[in-house]
Parts: C-alpha cells; structure tokens; sequence
C-alpha cells in the first residue's frame, strides 16, 4: 500500500516537474547579438596607434582608416621626440656652454651651463628661490633679466605657458624653464 502510494506520488511529482519544465522554458528567446555594434562602436572612440596590432585589423576600420591613424600618430610621435630633444637639459654636460650669470640681488656671478636653469643654478647656491609647479605653468619663479631687451635674447624658455610677448619684451623670464644663451643680469622674484 505504502509502495503503491509512493510510485504514484512519485509519478505525479515527475510529471509536474516536467510540465513546469516543458512551460517556463517556451518563451525563452535568444538575445540579439550586439558584438558587431560593440565593436564598431569602439572601433570610433578608441584612437588609432602605428603598431599593427590585431585588434585594429578586427575592430573593422579598415586599410584605410588604419593608414590615416598611424599618419597622425606618426606625427604626433615625430614631435615628441622634437620637443624633447630640443630641451637645452639635453644637452650633455661635457658639450654645454657655459655662461656667466649675476644674480644681482643675491650679488653673485654663477656660471650657469646651457642644459640648467637660472632656477637650478641659484638653488646650488643654496639659495632659497622662489618656485611652486617648476613646469613653467604658474608665474612664483619669476624673474627679470636687467641687461634691457627682450628675455630670450638672453634665456631660452622651455615650456614656458605664462609669459606672453609683452612680458617677455620687458625682460621677465620664468626663472625654472629658462636656459641662458648669453651672460646676463637676473633680478630674481620680479614678476610682472
Ligand atoms: S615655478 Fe611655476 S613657472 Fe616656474
């Protein structure tokens, strides 16, 4: 009795299963796929390098937008490499003029190399000179050259983001990006 009881039991609870089984899987739908929307879609915000890397061959832009990207990343390569040769710090010690420098407040002549700033060359005096970003960005370090004329026929500036023709036309210089290129008087701490 117990037996029968549990086969039917059994039986009834196997066929629910497979009834429920059988229902809630009939509206199951595949997603639609989107990988070639995903990808084409990076394939425009991802900028193009020069490595022929396989993802820019699967990403679909093409021979031709490929070409275009390793041009502009070529160029922008080409002119690092330019800015960063052309910092006077480049320079090897062994093949860097030296000129004189009169710190006239601190009433000193310092030969300064070519490939160091009037900034550097003051703090190895152990002067305590003003600076805050030594990136040319802000305006603390400034200085004024007091030999009359324009600053660069005197310093070479280096990334220099603040002073503009007019300032440097009155002799300012950004002491922590300027380089000498001829002996010169600097009134240190004068901005303009
Ligand atoms: S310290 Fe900022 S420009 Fe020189």
């Amino acid at each position: 009795m117990v037996t029968t009881v549990g086969i039917v039991g059994g039986a009834i609870l196997t066929l629910v299963a497979v009834i429920l089984h059988l229902s809630g899987g009939s509206d199951w739908k595949p997603r639609e796929d989107i990988s070639q929307d995903v990808i084409e879609k990076r394939a425009e915000s991802v900028p193009e390098t020069d490595f022929p890397e396989p993802s820019n061959r699967t990403l679909g832009g093409g021979g031709a937008v490929a070409a275009v990207g390793t041009e502009v990343a070529g160029e922008g390569e080409l002119a690092d490499e330019a800015e960063i040769d052309e910092s006077p710090a480049a320079i090897p010690d062994d093949e860097a003029a030296t000129f004189e420098v009169e710190y006239a407040k601190e009433g000193k002549t310092v030969e300064v190399k070519e490939n160091e700033t009037l900034l550097e060359a003051g703090e190895d005096e152990d002067w305590d000179l003003p600076y805050a970003c030594r990136e040319g960005q802000c305006i603390s370090c400034a200085g004024h050259v007091a030999d009359g004329g324009h600053a660069e026929d005197y310093v070479e500036h280096h990334t220099n983001q603040m002073l503009g023709e007019p300032e440097l036309d009155e002799g300012y210089t950004l002491t922590c990006v300027a380089y000498p290129t001829d002996d010169l008087t600097l009134e240190t701490g004068e901005s303009p």
